[in-house]
């Protein structure tokens, strides 16, 4: 079903960020691992996330949904081979990390996801794990479905990432817990963290260092064990990105972001438009703590806005907002330069081809590079009028119902139904802000 988003004069108001998607996929699996019970508030009731809390409960947690965003997690210090195959849906994050957190089981597990995911690469994640025990069957190609095999006598290793990736690191760490000797992962820049603050919240000791290239060395001692506990889940950076951006570009704009996650391996995005050339209006106020993590009340507010060469020092911490910068970069004044974001290609969908997509259907100058892409700004509204294909990518469709407020002309989308993967509440906190977005 197509959905519109028709320019509207003014977007204001105050809203909550909803729960971080990737803290709250953590917190599940840590709980799950842990044993006895753990209490998760906050938690974000979005699709991949709730694939999430049914997998650990097909491995033997008990999970009980208490009310909204309160959740209890029983788990008993190990996971057991499920009836039934997990299915993981649109969800990289949930596969992947559940994949490192089986591993050091003697279980079996089918795993499978949707059109997307089955399109995205798992050898990353498969090719560690093997080398440390773990194995898999009917994974030629290194996708989804396959079976999951784990081993109760997993071995330590010492890795290199091969690429800037939180959910490699995370899936070999969660693996490590259950493996003999220590486990050393050296990621060449430094991805969000939220596994090994988590970790530490739920009493592991892991070690980081920074190393002078701007990159991570994480230690982790196997056979530890998880002590259960009482979580909240801090708001997501990466969903306030999309009202922060529909402020920016609005003719009449000025949001406040209540319970905003500030963790500076998440605020690239931020920095680019604030603190970077763009000159955005983006302001933070200290709003106290949540799970390890900062929390900050954000502001926002329309200004005119240049176009800027993202540092390739920031990608990592930003690469979940390509899609949305796409959109700002095409109200700004000049060009807007993405280079070394080559893992776009493996998102929920290629984004650097569908970003440019998104924005030539509206008249926009954009053009694909291999590790990233150009815009050049129309400086001030783009014309509008396109259809975008969301490409089952919850960020795309996001991203093009924020332009289609300040076009010149509405932006349609094709498909908006997988937005519930991350962001269940968008539609509701676009209309509080005076967007104005139907399905017709
Ligand atoms: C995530 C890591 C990132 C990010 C994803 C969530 C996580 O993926 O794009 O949305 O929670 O660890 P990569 O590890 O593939 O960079």
């Amino acid at each position: 079903m197509t959905w519109t988003s028709y320019p509207v004069p003014m977007i204001r108001g105050t809203v909550r960020a909803p729960g971080d998607k990737s803290c709250s996929h953590r917190a599940l699996i840590f709980a799950a691992l842990a044993n006895g019970p753990s209490r998760i508030s906050g938690l974000l009731e979005g699709e991949d996330v709730l694939r999430t809390a049914d997998a650990v409960r097909a491995l033997g947690a008990n999970v009980e949904h208490l009310g909204p965003g309160e959740w209890r997690v029983t788990g008993v210090g190990h996971f057991l081979s499920p009836n039934a195959p997990l299915d993981f849906g649109n969800s990289g994050t949930g596969s992947r990390l559940m994949m490192g957190a089986m591993a050091g089981f003697g279980l079996r597990a089918e795993l499978t996801g949707d059109e997307s995911l089955q399109a995205r690469p798992m050898g990353r994640i498969l090719d560690p794990l093997k080398s440390m025990g773990a194995s898999a069957e009917n994974d030629e190609g290194g996708r989804l479905p396959l079976t999951f095999v784990g081993s109760d006598t997993l071995q330590a290793i010492d890795y290199a990432l091969p690429m800037a990736s939180a959910q490699v690191k995370s899936a070999i760490l969660l693996a490590g817990l259950n493996a003999n000797g220590e486990t050393i992962v050296r990621e060449p820049r430094a991805t969000r963290d939220h596994t090994e603050r988590m970790l530490r919240g739920f009493g592991a000791e892991v070690d980081v260092k920074r190393t002078p290239d701007g990159g991570r060395e994480i230690r982790l001692r196997g056979g530890q064990s998880l002590t259960a506990m009482d979580a909240s889940i801090p708001g997501d950076p990466s969903s306030a990105a999309f009202l922060a951006a529909a402020a920016l570009i609005s003719p009449d704009g000025e949001v406040l972001i209540e319970n905003v996650m500030s963790n500076d391996t998440r605020d690239g995005f931020f920095q680019v438009l604030g603190l970077g050339s763009m000159g955005g209006h983006v302001g933070a106020e200290e709003a106290g703590e949540a799970a390890g993590e900062r929390i900050v009340s954000m502001s926002a507010a329309s200004a005119p806005l240049k176009g800027v060469s993202v540092p390739e020092r920031l990608v990592p911490s930003m690469i979940d907002e390509f899609p949305i910068l796409g959109v700002v970069a095409a109200f700004a004044t000049g060009e807007t330069v993405v280079s070394g974001a080559e893992e776009l290609r493996v998102k929920e969908s290629d984004r650097i081809g569908a970003v440019v997509a998104m924005l030539q259907a509206n008249g926009v100058e954009a053009e694909e590079r291999p590790d990233g892409f150009v815009v050049q700004g129309c400086g001030g509204p783009p014309p509008g009028g396109g259809l975008v294909e969301a490409r089952h990518d919850h960020r795309i469709a996001m991203s093009a119902l924020v332009m289609g407020t300040a076009a010149e002309a509405p932006i349609r989308v094709d498909d908006i139904s997988m937005i519930a993967t991350s962001y269940p509440g968008f539609m509701d906190d676009m209309r509080t802000l005076g967007a104005d977005i139907r399905d017709d």
